[in-house]
């Protein structure tokens, strides 16, 4: 089986898990982050170097009070008990998005993990946070704008390469893999720049019910999937390498 590189997951459902069962939603997002929990150990078993998850999105703070309320706990929560377990494991966290828009207390441990498993190699656990990939390119937009404007960046300097280091995601390849779940086809304003050549993988089931085997069937599905990056097959046969490869 071919493990991708960089697995993103839109981690959706949790709110429709919880009402199919007459639940509040919250229970939804609890018995998520227990799937979030199983997923990370799958991926770190399986060789995954990054996990991207969409945890909440800039459109989520839309959402009921209560509701993001309850997620931001959550998502304390785990952070607090995930330290020690991300140490043990060798994972480094990282985090993309418009992160002082979080609680201060929220972005405090965050900061406080990114710095203490800054060394930690085996795998990154990327968490898109009050997260838009509009809101990211115009970020990134605005700074190499005001690089031109000072004087210290040409127009022609402006490349894909030089957008491409100017979003949160600078220090990470492009996903090779992106899974979403509760049987929605949408990108939903995620990693719009960095999915440009990325297989896409969709399922029904609700994020709560995303087992290791509904994990392994997409990875086998990728495996099975030729990736072409705009060439023609004979032309792929026929390359030792493919365009952009080690980025992509
Ligand atoms: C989508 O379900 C999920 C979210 C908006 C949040 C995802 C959050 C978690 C899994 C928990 C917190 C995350 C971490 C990393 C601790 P939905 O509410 O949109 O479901 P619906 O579409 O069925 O309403």
């Amino acid at each position: 089986m071919q493990i991708p590189t960089h697995l993103a997951i839109i981690m959706d459902g949790n709110g429709r898990w919880a009402e199919q069962r007459h639940l509040p939603r919250i229970l939804g997002h609890r018995k998520g982050v227990e799937t979030v929990q199983s997923v990370v150990d799958e991926c770190l078993k399986l060789g995954v170097r990054y996990l991207t998850l969409y945890a909440f999105s800039s459109e989520n703070w839309g959402r009921p009070q209560d509701e993001v309320e309850a997620l931001m706990g959550l998502l304390g929560s785990f952070l607090k008990k995930e330290l020690s377990q991300l140490q043990k494991q060798g994972i480094r966290l990282m985090a993309v998005g418009e992160l002082d828009r979080l609680p201060k207390s929220i972005n405090k441990i965050l900061q406080d993990i990114i710095q203490k498993t800054a060394d930690n190699d085996r795998m990154v656990l990327n968490l898109a946070l009050s997260y838009g990939s509009r809101n990211e390119l115009t970020r990134a937009i605005q700074s190499l704008g005001k690089e031109i404007a000072e004087g210290s960046l040409r127009v022609e300097d402006v490349t894909e390469e030089a957008i491409g280091n100017a979003l949160d995601t600078q220090a990470i390849p492009d996903p090779d893999l992106m899974i979403r779940t509760s049987g929605e086809m949408r990108i939903s304003n995620f990693l719009l720049w960095q999915l440009a050549y990325s297989e896409l993988y969709f399922t029904e089931a609700f994020w709560p019910d995303f087992s290791r085997e509904l994990l392994y069937k997409a990875i086998e599905e990728y495996s099975i999937r030729q990736r072409r990056f705009g060439l023609t097959a004979a032309q792929l046969r026929s390359e030792d390498s493919i365009p952009g490869e080690g980025n992509h």
